[in-house]
C-alpha cells in the first residue's frame, strides 16, 4: 500500500469529507454524508454514508471511517470533519457517538455545513456522561 497523505490543517480535513460527501451511497435517503478522520500523526479516512435496501442495516459516514481506520490498525485519532447539505450544522448521530467516544474519546469533531461553514466540537461535549468500558469490569 501507498503511503497515506499526510494532513494538519483542518481545512484540508474539511475539503476531505466534502469530498468523500460525493461518494456517499444514500441511494435510499439521499442524504449524503462525508466524513474526513485525521489521526495523531496526520493520515486522513474518507467515507461517505453507505445505506442499505434493509434500511436499519445503513451506516453512517462517521462509523465507516473509523472502521476503515480501526481496520487498518490505527488508535490514535485527532479530529473527524463531517460535512452535509444541510444549511444548519449535522451532528453525529448517538451511534456515531458511541462507537466514536469507544475508540476515540479525546477526539475533536468539526462540523461543515452546505456553505461550507464550519463549527469545531469536543467529542466529549457531544456525549457527556458516557457509557463505556469503565463500566464493564
Ligand atoms: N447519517 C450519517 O452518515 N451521519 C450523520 O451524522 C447523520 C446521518 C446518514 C445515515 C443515513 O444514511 C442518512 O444519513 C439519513 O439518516
Amino acid at each position: 500500500m501507498p503511503d497515506k497523505k499526510r494532513v494538519t490543517l483542518d481545512s484540508e480535513l474539511v475539503e476531505f469529507a466534502i469530498q468523500a460527501q460525493k461518494r456517499a451511497l444514500a441511494i435510499y435517503s439521499n442524504f449524503p454524508v462525508g466524513a474526513a478522520l485525521r489521526t495523531r500523526d496526520g493520515k486522513i479516512y474518507q467515507a461517505g454514508n453507505i445505506e442499505s435496501s434493509s434500511y436499519s442495516l445503513t451506516l453512517c459516514a462517521e462509523r465507516v471511517a473509523l472502521f476503515k481506520a480501526l481496520s487498518e490498525g490505527e488508535r490514535q485519532f485527532d479530529t473527524i470533519a463531517v460535512a452535509a447539505s444541510t444549511d444548519e450544522m449535522c451532528t453525529p448521530c448517538g451511534a456515531c457517538r458511541q462507537v466514536l467516544w469507544d475508540y476515540a474519546p479525546d477526539l475533536q469533531v468539526i462540523l461543515v455545513n452546505r456553505h461550507g461553514e464550519t463549527h469545531k466540537v469536543a467529542l466529549a461535549d457531544l456525549l457527556p456522561e458516557a457509557f463505556d468500558k469503565r463500566l464493564l469490569k
